[in-house]
């Protein structure tokens, strides 16, 4: 049932199991479904990575997210108290992935302010007609030593303003602020960006880039890298085993319908991946038609590149280009705070739980300490270098070592996985078979485990 009852002992909630749904879609729907998926798809096989994506949502996305979801409704804490909750030695786990929550959150905020100057650059096209020396030199300052300082034309300020939001948004709570966010976030998301979508879809050339995408390379489905891949984009895309989903269910009511919301959020986060693809490769057909080249000769097809040279390329060459412009990096913008803001939230309510601290506190503490890391690491020019280095780490291994953790803590060490089927299914309508168990202790492990060996050896090769 969808009722609700009230609120455990003085913890906030969420006002509606809308509120819930629409935060969790929020915190998934990020820069990776708009610029990590397109490209993963297209050179994963194109329309057959849809097989091995969907094969990922389905037998490690849902019952994972599930399994999150079960975690934090159940133990009623962000990651570490809720582990520790459930076993006491499980609180390492759970400070695992605040450390990567917070990592990433340095740099991801970094991102949006940049996403924040492109959007008041489009407006006159500021890059001109050398969008690669705009960003790195103009912009950037890569080779300058130190922060760059200009106002508005650097990243200090917006950076600035990006932590500040989320500090008074965190101390504002998780009803009045990060609800409230997403409540009017998400849906001008959906708008602007499907408004993108239909520009872009009536570009010349679009079709080629639509081709480009879907068409199936079947030979994909047999190396065992474009699975990796798919569980790769699914797990980062969902948002799942970082702790996150475990500190926003954490904040449900007692009677909530858990399972039947992770379902909602699963699948409209996919939804939003395949619009991003579809808008990303119209746009990038259309490139490919102006430069007389096909869209496999194309460069710079996922990740800043994508974003902050190739995206700003194409657009100063289209009509109504300010207004696209804003469309894109607004969308950016928004998609990456909605989900900044739940790995700030994820690491503050950590700190608020384990210290005893007041929400304003841990907010206004966390958020400094992160936005100053975020500055020292991420705005200059060395540490822009670390950028991609640490989002491989915490991305490919951290993430993984940590889902796996969770599924051999819950069901081999803590032997919680039991009471946690029993938990969901008891507040939720959609009922968790007993298929969860074996997904969650065995198969899940074990391919993690295979991946994690694979890009191990990678990483070192
Ligand atoms: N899911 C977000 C995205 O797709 C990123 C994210 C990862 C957010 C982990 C929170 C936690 O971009």
């Amino acid at each position: 049932t969808t009722s609700v009852s009230p609120a455990p002992e003085g913890r906030e909630t969420w006002t509606s199991n809308r509120g819930f749904i629409l935060a969790a879609i929020g915190s998934a729907a990020g820069l990776g479904n708009i610029w990590r998926f397109p490209g993963v798809a297209y050179e994963g096989g194109g329309g057959a990575f849809l097989i091995p994506y969907l094969i990922a949502l389905v037998t490690a996305g849902i019952p994972i997210l599930f399994l999150d979801y079960a975690v934090g409704h159940r133990f009623r804490a962000a990651a570490p108290l809720a582990f520790r909750r459930m076993w006491r030695k499980a609180e390492a786990l759970g400070w695992f992935q605040t450390a990567i929550l917070f990592v990433i959150s340095t740099y991801y905020a970094v991102i949006i302010a940049w996403s924040l100057s492109y959007f008041y650059f489009s407006f006159d096209l500021s890059w001109g007609d050398d969008a690669a020396a705009f960003f790195t030199g103009d912009y950037l300052h890569l080779g300058d030593p130190g922060v760059s300082t200009e106002i508005v034309g650097g990243v200090a300020w917006p950076l600035i303003a990006v932590w500040a939001a989320i500090i008074v948004i965190l101390a504002l709570g998780v009803a009045k602020g990060v609800e409230k966010l997403n409540v009017i976030g998400l849906p001008l998301l959906v708008l602007g960006f499907s408004a993108l979508v239909i520009k872009a879809l009536t570009l010349p050339g679009a079709s080629d880039g639509l081709n480009a995408l879907f068409t199936p390379d079947w030979g994909a489905l047999t190396d065992l890298n474009v699975w990796i891949a798919a569980y790769s984009q699914i797990f980062f895309s969902m948002s799942i085993a970082f702790g996150i989903m475990i500190s926003y269910a954490s904040f449900q009511r007692r009677k909530a319908n858990m399972t039947s919301s992770g379902l909602v959020v699963g699948f409209a986060n996919s939804s939003f991946e395949l619009l991003a693809g579809i808008g990303v490769f119209s746009t990038l057909g259309f490139l490919a038609h102006q430069q007389s080249v096909t869209v496999g000769e194309l460069e710079g097809i996922t990740g800043p590149t994508l974003s902050f040279i190739t995206f700003p390329t194409v657009i100063a060459q289209m009509p109504g280009s300010a207004l696209f412009g804003a469309l894109f990096f607004g969308s950016l913008a928004i998609a990456g705070f909605t989900s900044l803001i739940s790995l700030v939230l994820g690491v503050s309510v950590a700190f608020q739980e384990k210290f005893g601290l007041s929400k304003t506190t841990a907010a206004v503490s966390v958020g400094i300490v992160s936005a100053i890391v975020s500055f020292g690491l991420f705005a200059t020019t060395t540490g822009l270098i670390a950028l991609d280095t640490v989002d491989q780490f915490a991305n490919n291994i951290g993430i993984v070592v940590s889902a796996i953790a969770m599924c051999v803590v819950v069901v081999w060490l803590a032997r919680t996985i039991e009471t946690l089927r029993g938990h969901l299914n008891a507040v939720s309508t959609f009922t968790v078979g007993k298929w969860w168990i074996p997904v969650i202790g065995l198969y899940a492990p074990i391919f993690l485990g295979i991946m994690l060996v694979q890009k191990v050896y990678d990483l070192v090769k």
